[in-house]
């Protein structure tokens, strides 16, 4: 008889529990206790220092990793994945930290990658194309679906995965630090989307060091420490210096140094620099001492100026003039005898070699003073040079001779930029230093961009974060389109300054 057996449904509140799971790599115990609820259908986001487990955690829910011990539920089931199959079949999407695109297949290709035939057994690439298309278009994402997806800069290959993940039919989305890479505008496009979704009743975990992010986006915030849940928190009754003393287990301070006063000398004075892509026109001058911004959107052609100091893109016409000498600069390796040092905005592709050891890694840039003595490498000094930088970056690795792919994202930064930081460059450009980086080690990275710029070192900032730009600059130059439109000095740098310059003539107001 109907009625009779009426099972009682509870239904669950939650997406995701996660009960005191563990997990350790060798003798590193990455996490020791987590316990995580995220209600479903909400923005759940994750905090917590450079190597705290955030990505381990996620790794672990998406199957790459499996745990060693607890208890996670899915929708109030019991799962135990072991294979990213089982996260797929489950309806959990996440976007990677280290970005995870095959750079020689085209967009579309690369959001599609699972499913090329889009449920059919031909692939009618037609139909790829406009699909991807749609996806993008939607998102307000300029990108066109059949570009070689390598081409792209990291910022629109971080917009292709987001498509990509969207691309598919989840209920639970994991970014982690989706946005590292993104500037303000492109910030704002993902965040609108992430609020569709969430109306859509799609759970999402979010993961960024940026706290304004976190309070403006999440409906609550889970501040992880050394692989241990501290507390949940709900953004409406804290602030983020809540946040950050839970995070480091102390109070913070202040974040930025005082300004030191830079001075008159001019070190390097670029000229008319232009390049066949995208810079037209680029003058700009660097003083001893000076830290000077570059601000602008993405696609704007910071990154462009930095390759070209550093000899990777070739310049078609320009003058570049060093202490007064015009230089020639053709490759990495001209740049270096002249000085000019870069820390690139990519550390897989182009600042770290992931397999070698971080002792190798952070030396590497510096293999002259290393070997000087001895006419090779010589390894106790090096062993040397890394132990110091490490204490001074407070990097949390397990040994020095481990390979820098073992290290959290964050924590490879750091020995990407621990490489410059005793080197002979005294002009040195610094591409997104603090991407990914903790707000206790931002502050830290700030400290050390002061100091080389009091040793009178010149310094020549990229920084999607704005607040670090205006903080840290003592001028900046604001570009819109591969061209400078604007010079701010002092009270002048403001984020209403550089935003009116940094925007497209044509789509301004
Ligand atoms: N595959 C691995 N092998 C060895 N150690 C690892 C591995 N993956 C992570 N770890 C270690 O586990 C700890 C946690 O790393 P995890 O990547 O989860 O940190 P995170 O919170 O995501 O940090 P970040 O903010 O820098 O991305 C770190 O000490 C890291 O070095
Ligand atoms: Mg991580």
């Amino acid at each position: 008889m109907k009625g009779d057996n009426v099972e009682v449904y509870t239904v669950n509140p939650y997406a995701i529990e996660v009960h005191q799971v563990k997990k350790s790599f060798g003798g590193v115990h990455a996490l020791k206790s987590i316990n995580l609820k995220v209600h479903t259908g909400t923005i759940h986001a994750i905090i917590g220092e450079n190597g705290a487990g955030k990505s381990t955690l996620m790794k672990i829910l998406s199957g790459i990793y499996t745990k060693d011990s607890g208890k996670i539920f899915i929708h109030g089931e019991e799962k135990n994945f072991t294979s990213p199959i089982h996260s797929k079949e489950n309806h959990i999407g996440i976007i990677y930290q280290e970005l995870a695109l095959s750079p020689d297949l085209s967009v579309a290709e690369n959001i599609f990658l699972d499913d090329l035939g889009m449920g059919n057994r031909m692939i009618r690439w037609k139909k790829l194309n406009e699909h991807a298309g749609r996806i993008l278009d939607e998102l307000g994402f300029p990108i066109n679906p059949r570009t070689r997806t390598g081409n792209l800069s990291i910022a629109y290959q971080q917009m292709v995965e987001i498509a990509k993940s969207l691309a598919k039919d989840v209920n639970i989305l994991i970014l982690d630090e989706p946005s590292a890479v993104l500037s303000g505008k492109e910030v704002a496009m993902l965040f609108t989307q992430l609020r569709k979704l969430k109306a859509r009743g799609v759970t999402i975990i979010y993961i960024s060091h940026r706290l304004e992010e976190l309070m403006a986006i999440a409906d609550e915030i889970t501040v992880i420490k050394d692989g241990e849940t501290i507390v949940t928190l709900d953004p409406a009754s804290c602030n983020e210096e809540d946040i950050i003393t839970h995070m480091v287990g102390r109070k913070i301070e202040t974040l930025y140094p005082e300004k030191n006063i830079p001075g008159d000398e001019v070190v390097l004075e670029v000229k008319h620099l232009a390049t066949r892509t995208l810079l037209q026109d680029v003058t700009f001058t660097l003083h001893k001492g000076e830290i000077v911004g570059l601000a602008g959107l993405i696609g704007a052609g910071r990154t462009e100026i930095a390759r070209c100091l550093f000899g990777i893109d070739k310049m078609t016409t320009g003058t570049i003039i060093k202490n007064g000498n015009k230089i020639s600069i053709n490759n990495p390796s001209q740049a270096m005898s002249h000085g000019i040092g870069l820390v690139p905005e990519s550390r897989k592709e182009q600042g770290a070699i992931l397999v070698r050891p971080i002792r190798e890694n952070m030396t590497l840039s510096n293999l002259k003073i290393v070997s000087r003595l001895f006419g090779f490498i010589h390894r106790r000094h090096e062993q040397h040079i890394s132990q110091m930088l490490r204490q001074k970056l407070n990097i949390k690795l397990g040994s020095i001779e481990d390979a820098i792919a073992s290290l959290s994202g964050g924590n490879q930064q750091k020995v990407v930029i621990a490489k410059w930081l005793n080197t002979e460059c005294n002009i040195l450009i610094l591409d997104e230093p603090t991407r990914g980086v903790d707000v206790g080690s931002k502050v830290e990275i700030y400290n050390i961009i002061h100091q080389l710029a009091e040793r009178g070192y010149s310094i020549l900032l990229i920084s999607s974060e704005m607040v670090e730009v205006i903080n840290l600059s003592h001028r900046v130059y604001v570009m819109s389109e591969g061209q400078i439109t604007k010079e701010l000095v002092g009270e002048a740098i403001s984020e209403q300054n550089i935003m009116r310059y940094a925007i497209p003539k044509r789509n301004a107001a």
